[in-house]
């Protein structure tokens, strides 16, 4: 049984806590925030211990891992204390928004063999998975291209916008790093962004939306199509294209159920609200994937080095932003 500590008790940490709980082989022993009403809100959902200082969780021998889930200006200090108390960790995207600070840390953590899992959550999408599977399987033949559409349903508020890091490095990182699963290493990087005319982008100098176009290393092409708005909802789609055919996968709805009326043909419902209905089953998948990984002793499956190259893919699509141009990666 593994003896896990969530660090942060804010939306991330409220999935993270619910797919430890959920899983036979793990229990959620602390829960560490310094929001009293979080912290205990969540701790008595679940059974479980809470501090407003995550050293009270670094500090307890019996805690094996960490989930770290609290902003991201906080992700490196975390990880450093999580190493130097011998914890396992799940870490949150993105590692942290300064690639220089990113490499120091690693410096001076990798003589340790430390255990990272990065929350790429959405690898572990039953859905984006098939597709991967019967890519490799031949099924499409050689791939040409991937789109990927990855649309919130409303934006952020301004106070986040401007600790975010921007939109490629919060929210595309997501969508960098499924590329990069779909189809390898990437090495041309173009973007172009807008603010949609809204006072809080602009004000921020972020995006409201944006279209990145990429090389992948095979030669296969690939698009993100983004926007922090969604009249209809959370809208996430891929499809991977070949020479023998797509594979697709579409958004998900609450049911299957399609209305055919005298002023609608095969209309669905709503589709799923944000990434805590969405990406569920994802989280759920991920954390098993982490529980596994520790108990065989074996590297995850998807680790630091990818949390890192998904942020060199943000910075060069910041980069192409700033000069208009298409920008070399690795
Ligand atoms: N994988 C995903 O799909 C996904 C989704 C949302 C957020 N995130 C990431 O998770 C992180 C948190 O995002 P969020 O939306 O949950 O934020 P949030 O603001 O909802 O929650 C963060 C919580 O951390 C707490 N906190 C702050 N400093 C702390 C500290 N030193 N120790 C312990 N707790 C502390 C805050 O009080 C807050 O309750 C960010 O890095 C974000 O990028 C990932």
């Amino acid at each position: 049984m593994l003896r896990i500590a969530m660090l942060g008790a804010g939306r991330v940490g409220q999935v993270h806590a619910r797919s430890i709980s959920e899983h036979p082989d793990a229990e959620l022993v602390w829960v560490c925030d310094p929001i009293e009403a979080a912290a205990t809100a969540l701790a008595s959902k679940y059974g479980a211990q809470w501090s407003l200082d995550p050293e009270d969780a670094f500090a307890d021998p019996s805690i094996d891992a960490v989930v770290i889930g609290t902003p991201t200006n906080t992700h490196i200090e975390m990880l450093r204390r999580a190493v130097d108390a011998d914890k396992r960790v799940l870490l949150e995207k993105p590692i942290d928004l300064d690639l220089a600070k990113i490499d120091a840390a690693w410096a001076e953590i990798q003589h340790r063999a430390p255990f990272v899992m990065l929350g790429f959550c959405r690898r572990f999408d039953p859905s984006f998975q098939e597709v991967k599977e019967r890519v490799a399987k031949g099924e499409i033949g050689m791939v040409r291209a991937l789109r990927i559409t990855s649309r919130d349903p409303q934006p952020p508020l301004a106070a986040y916008l401007s600790v975010s890091g921007g939109m490629f490095k919060d929210m595309t990182i997501h969508d960098f790093d499924m590329a990069r699963y779909q189809l390898g290493d990437i090495v041309e990087v173009q973007a172009m962004g807008s603010d949609n005319g809204l006072d809080d982008f602009r004000e921020a100098k972020d995006h409201a939306q944006a279209i990145i176009v990429m090389r992948a290393a095979s030669g296969a092409l690939a698009t993100i199509v983004n926007s922090r708005t969604c009249a209809y909802g959370y809208d996430q789609r891929l499809e991977v294209y070949g020479d023998l055919g797509s594979l697709e996968a579409g958004n998900w709805t609450p049911t299957t159920v399609r209305a055919n009326t005298a002023t609608e043909t095969e209309a669905a419902g709503p589709i799923l609200g944000f990434f805590l209905e969405r990406y569920m089953p994802a989280f759920k998948a991920e954390f098993d994937e982490f529980v596994r990984a520790v108990t065989e002793e074996r590297e995850p499956a998807v680790g630091f080095a990818d949390g890192r190259a998904a942020l060199v893919l943000a910075e060069a699509a910041n980069e192409s932003v700033a000069t208009g141009r298409v920008v070399r990666v690795g």
